[in-house]
């Protein structure tokens, strides 16, 4: 079985290039099958669940070539089908922005209910409730979403909760919809940007992503384009946090500094050391780091993404922190393992109390999402001795090349896959 084994305690230092968003690539990705004309997508990260998504727009006979370097074409002038429904669709949560981009384009779609993290329970109301408004009868059926459309007809909806999900989905269809869509309270992330962005290069005529009103107006067609996907925020936050949690000095390359600002304040507020350049991130940790309070918000507010990866911080840090998470139920269950590597960590409800310890100590943990798995992961790296992470693919979900980053910044780490290979590193590294 597949594991990470590591030697924790060094800090680590040097320069690390960050990816391009897997979250906005899963949405400009399907939007890209809404031309017949070549689309070019360049910072397409290497992470296993953008692989289940070509491989799904693939499958459903559109042209798919990864290209040197991160660059993929996609030309869907030769689909066949709009029924998607292999194995790869099932497993991520992205699938369902192929509901939206197909509903847009051929006014049907045929979609597997979507997987990802078990994190919360994660309805898809707000997706649904978008899809009716402009027009498409919408079921759930046999475990997948049908969605069909005589027209698509703009309108004003408005978003009972904020969702990335949603707002991206609704912003694909309604892209080739009659007439004006307008989403209120739509959520706010800056890969809703980058969606937006690249729909208005395909020809699209978005106004007002990045705020919580967004105005869509419908064109009739989609054409070709070449489009860059943003810095990944949380791939960033996350070395940010290993630094940090090591005591280490890391720069991070290829990032967008404002897009870090809830990261960056809170990690200068426990006394680390932030420093902002135009397009990299210096995190230089603190031996005395302070205890705080956290509670995840929508954009602009902390990310329920990078609370994993704080709650290593803080168990590092001096007193008593809290952490709120507000936008799923479910997202504690690293806290077990981390409590199993001598954190002092207690969960109430919706709250995380977390009192300082001085050191963590390695043991055999298990990664139980992909944020979560991260989190060991830097555990690992803080605390003494060995440390060995089980379930690894939820990490390489979301995080391309984590272990070869990792070894770069001097981190003593690699992926395994017998006891043969821990023993044998164990021995290497003494
Ligand atoms: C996206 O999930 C991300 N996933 C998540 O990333 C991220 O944690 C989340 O946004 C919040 O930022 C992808 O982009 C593929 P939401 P999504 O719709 O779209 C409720 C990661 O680790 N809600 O913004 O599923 C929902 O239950 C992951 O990369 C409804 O009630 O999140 C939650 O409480 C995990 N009805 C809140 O809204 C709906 O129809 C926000 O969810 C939709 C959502």
């Amino acid at each position: 079985m597949e594991q990470y084994i590591m030697k924790g305690g060094a800090p680590l230092s040097g320069e690390v290039t960050i990816a391009g968003a897997k979250n906005a690539a899963l949405g400009i990705l399907a939007g890209a099958v809404m031309t017949n004309e070549t689309v070019i997508i360049e910072n397409v990260p290497k992470v296993q669940d953008v692989e289940y998504l070509l491989d799904a727009i693939a499958d459903i006979g559109a042209v798919v070539e990864r290209k040197e370097g991160n660059k993929v074409l996609i030309n869907a002038s030769t689909i066949r089908t709009t029924q998607v429904d292999n194995d790869y669709i099932q497993k991520l949560r992205g699938g369902y922005y192929m509901v939206g981009a197909l509903l847009g384009k051929y006014h049907h779609a045929e979609v597997d209910m979507p997987g990802g993290c078990n994190i919360g329970s994660r309805p898809i109301d707000q997706h649904l409730k978008g899809f009716r408004a402009i027009g498409a009868d919408v079921r759930i059926k046999g475990g997948m979403i049908l969605a069909h459309a005589s027209r698509l007809v703009g309108t004003h909806i408005y978003m009972d909760v904020v969702s990335v999900g949603a707002t991206i989905n609704i912003m694909l269809a309604a892209s080739l919809a009659e007439g004006k869509t307008i989403i209120e309270n739509a959520a706010k992330e800056p890969h809703v940007v980058d969606v937006a962005n690249m729909l208005n290069c395909m020809g699209a005529n978005i106004k007002g992503a990045g705020t919580d009103v967004i105005r869509i107006k419908g064109v009739p067609e989609l054409h070709g384009c070449e489009y860059s996907i943003i810095p990944d925020q949380i791939e960033a936050g996350t070395f940010m946090m290993a630094a940090a949690a090591t005591r280490g000095d890391v720069v991070l390359k290829n990032v967008i500094p404002k897009h870090l600002e809830s990261i960056s304040s809170k990690l200068r507020e426990i006394g680390c050391e932030v420093v902002e350049e135009d397009d990299a991130v210096r995190v230089i940790g603190s031996n005395h780091m302070s205890a705080t309070h956290i509670k995840t918000l929508p954009y602009p507010g902390f990310p329920t993404d990078m609370q994993s990866q704080m709650a290593v911080v803080l168990a590092l840090a001096d007193g008593r922190s809290t952490i709120t998470e507000s936008i799923f139920e479910n997202r504690f269950q690293y806290v077990d393992e981390l409590v199993r590597m001598g954190a002092d960590i207690k969960v109430e409800g919706n709250v995380a109390m977390i009192e300082g310890v001085n050191m963590l100590s390695g043991a055999r943990v298990v990664a139980t999402d992909l944020r979560a798995g991260a989190a060991v992961v830097i555990a690992g790296l803080a605390a003494e001795g060995f440390t060995t992470v089980e379930e690894v693919a939820y990490i390489e979900r979301g995080y391309e090349s984590f272990v070869e980053k990792l070894r770069e910044l001097g981190a003593e780490i690699e992926r395994v896959s017998s006891e043969d290979e821990v023993q044998k590193f164990k021995y290497k590294v003494g």
